[in-house]
């Protein structure tokens, strides 16, 4: 498993200064542009959830890219996939936090009958940078009734500390 990471941290791309001066950018669709490396990224989070989060009962996924891994991760497991969007998106009756972003505030929206009460959630997505928008996910997960068993993502920048704002567990693929 260690060897498969190294193996897949080469297919990400970096892009200095993107897309502000002084932000390296790490770019997860050039992984995904090799379908080898993609089923091998499938396995891994395939392994890992079943390895720590064996309980989870639906799979979250944060919009937008978060829904991508967050979808081929509900079908391996068999799990129900619920999206968390961005405000205006989502129909019926909805749950909603509003969260700081650098500048401002954003707001993420589910579905309440998503989310039966006590449902156990493996909440996922893309990249854990400040760790505001996995907070958020969470946050909302609870509010709305259900439990955030785990959190899994795929890339992780440790040097911002973004893991210190969750409570719940978290697993990162690939260290930057
Ligand atoms: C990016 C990324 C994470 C979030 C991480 O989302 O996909 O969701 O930022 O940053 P944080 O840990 O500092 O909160 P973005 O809003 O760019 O959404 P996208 O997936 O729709 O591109
Ligand atoms: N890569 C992808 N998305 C991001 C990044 C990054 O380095 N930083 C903040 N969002």
């Amino acid at each position: 498993m260690e060897k498969k990471l190294q193996e897949l941290k080469e297919y990400i791309s970096s892009y200095p200064d993107f897309p502000k001066p002084g932000i390296l950018f790490r770019d997860m669709f050039s992984l995904l542009r090799n379908p080898n490396a993609f089923k091998d990224l499938r396995d891994v989070m395939v392994e890992i959830s079943k390895r720590n989060i064996p309980d989870a009962q639906a799979v979250v996924g944060l919009e937008s890219r978060g829904f991508l891994f967050g979808s081929v991760l509900a079908i391996e497991l068999g799990l129900p996939f619920v999206p968390i969007r961005k405000p205006g998106k989502l129909p019926g009756e909805l749950n909603k936090v509003t969260y700081q972003l650098e500048y401002g505030t954003d707001t993420f929206e589910i579905q309440k009958d998503a989310v039966t009460p006590g449902l156990k959630v493996l909440l996922v997505d893309d990249l854990l940078a400040t760790g505001g928008s996995l907070k958020a996910g969470c946050q909302l997960i609870e509010e709305s009734g259900g439990v955030v068993a785990g959190c899994l993502v795929i890339m992780e920048l440790v040097d911002l500390r973004g893991r210190d704002k969750i409570s719940q567990p978290v697993f990162s693929l690939l260290e930057f």
